[in-house]
């Protein structure tokens, strides 16, 4: 960052003494100011609950125009990487900073292929979950568990470990999530396979079984590729903050990882997926097309608690570009199934359509974003919906680990601790139990 020749003069009505507080430029978007010393200069914090005015670190790996609805990993659009690349090269946009040649490409797969076997303890972890528990439950657990099995690579100070972590945690996050999967179907883990792509093989330990083959769709290989590539980085909502934060203590990557997931599994973020095609289950259930005039009343009457899932964004007052790339990939398998006239598909498109006409969205710059196509994605790739926030889980960990390790590589970097405004009881005295 740039200091900029303006500065920012903080003066009191109480007539304190007025602060001067730098100013820096990033390369795009808002500049910041700097309140680093605000504290020790005037005794006070500033208020921000939510995070919606600060920036918490400096970054170069993705950036959000929110008002123009444009995402760039690595000042790449999302648009050309998800037309251009694969998901493995995009992974090595995002931890190294460039695309791979072809060469650096042949070996950034060959390294990722030979780490996503996990140890075979692991499937003796997996039995202590009921049956039925919700994959991103086991997720948060066998994440966290990753760092029982790989001491050699767990000193976040030390980069050959992080570089190692981080490969692990790219190769073997679908062959966990496809062993969450079939451990909730009683069906045996299908080990990976080293001649398959990194989406055809998790689609290879999702579906295979030891009586039968699983043939890979090139279809939909590409449309989860894509799914990846768009899931993978999104600068600091709310599971990248909670791994930057709970890394800053010195923990391992697995550990700060694992804190990630738990965070992404929330409705409002990552678990909004599942919850937007269970919303679509229910309007169909309703009756279809013709009951979104009546859902869209209860979605504006705020004591209905009711949220339209899938639409609005933090940072997008435009259209989320993931959104519109989503709703293209989601033409390409449906109409590869032959499944073009699938009922959620069309449902999803007209209560698009009417929420984009109805001032209560425009006024708020409501736009669908990443989780509203995806399920239905996923769904006709055959992804059972409660497993949809471990997919963006699978596809998110390479930017978790790319943003630790660039916090960790930050030489200004310190443990995050925030302060607060109290607003609880002044100091009072303990009275015998008889007295109270
Ligand atoms: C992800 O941060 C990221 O980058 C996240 C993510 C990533 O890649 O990491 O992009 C992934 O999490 C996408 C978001 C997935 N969540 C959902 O789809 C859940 C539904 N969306 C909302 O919960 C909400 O839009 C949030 C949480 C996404 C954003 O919330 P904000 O920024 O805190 O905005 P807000 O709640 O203050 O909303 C502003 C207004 C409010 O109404 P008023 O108080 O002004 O009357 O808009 C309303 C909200 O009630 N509103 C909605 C709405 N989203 C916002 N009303 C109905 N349906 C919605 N979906």
């Amino acid at each position: 960052m740039k200091a900029s020749d303006t500065k920012a003069t903080l003066s009191f009505s109480n007539g304190g003494d007025s602060v001067e507080l730098p100013i820096y430029k990033g390369t795009v978007g808002p500049d910041v100011i700097d309140i680093r010393k605000l504290y020790a200069q005037t005794g006070m914090f500033t208020y921000d609950p939510g995070f919606m005015s600060t920036a918490a670190c400096q970054s170069a790996i993705t950036y959000i125009d929110g008002d123009k609805g444009e995402l760039l990993y690595r000042g790449y659009p999302i648009e050309q990487l998800a037309t251009n690349c694969d998901f493995l090269e995009t992974c090595h946009l995002l931890l190294y900073g460039e695309l791979p040649d072809q060469g650096k490409k042949t070996n950034f797969t060959k390294l990722v292929t030979n780490h996503t076997m996990v140890n075979e303890q692991m499937q003796f972890f997996l039995r202590g979950f009921r049956r039925d528990a919700h994959p991103m439950a086991i997720m948060t657990g066998l994440v966290g568990a990753l760092s029982a099995f790989y001491h050699d690579s767990t000193d976040i100070n030390n980069p050959e470990h992080r570089e190692i972590a981080a490969i692990r945690l790219i190769a073997k996050m679908p062959t966990l999530v496809a062993m969450a999967y079939k451990y909730t179907i009683g069906q045996p883990y299908m080990y990976p396979k080293n001649d398959l792509s990194y989406a055809g093989n998790f689609l290879h330990m999702m579906f295979a079984t030891p009586c039968e083959e699983y043939k890979v769709n090139p279809v939909l290989e590409r449309a989860l590729d894509r799914i990846f590539i768009l899931h993978a980085d999104h600068e600091q909502n709310a599971s990248t903050s909670t791994v930057r934060l709970c890394g800053s203590s010195g923990t391992n990557p697995f550990a700060a990882i694992a804190a990630g997931v738990a965070c992404l599994w929330g409705p409002a973020h990552g678990g909004a997926n599942e919850a937007a095609l269970n919303m679509l289950y229910d309007i169909q259930k309703e009756g279809g097309v013709e009951k979104i005039g009546e859902f869209i009343k209860k979605v504006k009457d705020k004591n209905s608690n009711v949220k339209l899932m899938g639409f609005g964004h933090r940072v997008y007052k435009n259209y989320d570009p993931r959104a519109k790339l989503m709703q293209e990939t989601c033409n390409e398998v449906l109409t590869e199934l032959g499944l073009e006239n699938d009922p959620l598909f069309k449902l999803a498109k007209e209560l698009e359509k009417i929420a984009l006409e109805d001032e209560y969205f425009v006024s708020r710059k409501l736009y669908p974003n990443v989780d509203f196509y995806s399920g239905i994605v996923q769904r006709a790739i055959g992804i059972p919906v409660p497993l949809f926030t471990a997919i963006f889980a699978l596809a998110r960990t390479v930017g978790w680990i790319a943003q630790l390790n660039e916090m960790i590589g930050d030489p200004e970097y310190k443990i995050g601790r925030p302060r607060q405004l109290f607003e609880g009881s002044p100091k009072r005295d303990v009275q015998p139990i008889g007295k109270r």
